[in-house]
């Protein structure tokens, strides 16, 4: 039985025909090095971030996945890394790699995900995490208190914007109001290239070259250069995918509370489900599991941290894969 993946949130439609038609041509050229300064791809994301934005290539850097820039960002500013919970596991994983401290912050009240730290925490900590939307939970972080926090903390305050192209919300307009503010921005979730791998981080010019300082030379492969570029020129057809991908996993959300059962909000190409009860939870898990669907569940620590214990993550896939999985949770 070929399993249907529910658990990876990668984006579960491939790039436009379009996309992959350009990027073939770059095939060829693989005995090239990377360009190392990434020129072209900076000024298409500058031209993607809009005129409002009057960023350059200088507030911008580049990685091997958005992994790679969590990393980079916690070896520059980490030390004591404040991170609410639950939360994108990488935040702790990477301190953990770095050796460094880690504080968390548990955000649920009464089962709902609310962004509030403690201010002596945030004056201790030398960087922040906040992650918008919030990954598992997908609750979309109020842009007060994201400023609150900007002000509040006496470090660096990373905000990752992973999921940003499903609903538009961003601080990025506010990076050369504040200097302890970097936003990161992925090229998975949104435009299919989790395989390639790209992210970048969107910050004022000074602390980008601290981490231009420590990265590798040519940490971005040729072919993800190449495809960040062509996937920006092709946003429009991007955004009927987005649309589709969040209609599905809205639909999906849907039926699950017709069950009785309590879905997080979709801002994003995924949904959590809190099934009100841990034994019920696992038996649903073992459920879809011997029906050939994978997901997440919120008691294991490899995709995200903190108790989730009567929860599972589902990824948005096609409008076939959902209904599967709807039919699985009726029997
Ligand atoms: C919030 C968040 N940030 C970053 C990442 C990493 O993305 P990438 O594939 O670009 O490394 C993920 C992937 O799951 C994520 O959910």
């Amino acid at each position: 039985m070929e399993m249907i993946d529910l658990a990876l949130a990668d984006l579960k439609f491939p790039p436009p025909s379009s996309v992959l038609r350009e990027l073939r041509q770059e095939i060829s050229k693989v005995n090239y090095y990377p360009s190392g300064d990434y020129l072209e791809l900076k000024q298409a994301f500058c031209n993607y971030l809009g005129p409002e934005v009057s960023l350059t290539s200088e507030n911008l850097v580049f990685g091997n996945g958005l992994d790679e820039v969590i990393d980079l960002v916690t070896r520059v500013w980490g030390g004591v890394n404040l991170i609410p919970s639950p939360t994108f596991s990488q935040y702790s994983m990477a301190a953990a790699r770095s050796n460094q401290r880690v504080i968390s912050s548990s955000m649920l009240r009464q089962g709902n995900y609310e962004l509030n730290f403690d201010e002596t925490d945030l004056k201790k900590a030398s960087l922040v995490w906040v992650c918008n939307p919030n990954n598992p939970t997908g609750d979309l972080i109020p842009r007060k208190k994201i400023e609150q926090t900007l002000d509040d903390a006496r470090g660096m305050v990373a905000v990752d914007e992973c999921y940003y192209e499903y609903t538009g919300k961003t601080v990025v307009d506010l990076v050369e109001e504040y200097e302890n503010l970097i936003v990161l921005r992925g090229f998975s979730k949104n435009f299919g290239i989790a395989g390639l791998r790209l992210g970048v981080a969107i910050s004022r010019p000074e602390n980008i070259r601290k981490i231009e300082r420590i990265r590798q030379p040519f940490n971005v492969n040729r072919m993800a250069e190449k495809a960040g570029v062509i996937v920006l020129k092709h946003k429009n057809e991007y955004k009927k995918i987005w649309q589709r991908v969040l209609k599905i996993g809205r639909k999906f959300a849907a039926e699950i509370k017709r069950m009785g059962y309590r879905p997080f909000p979709v801002n994003a190409n995924f949904v959590l489900v809190d099934f009100l009860d841990e034994k019920k939870a696992s038996e649903i898990f073992l459920k879809l599991k011997n029906n050939g669907i994978k997901t997440y569940p919120g008691w294991s620590d490899e995709d995200f941290e903190g108790d989730l214990n009567q929860h599972i993550r589902f990824a948005v896939s096609v409008e076939k894969h959902m209904k599967l999985a709807v039919e699985v949770l009726r029997r």
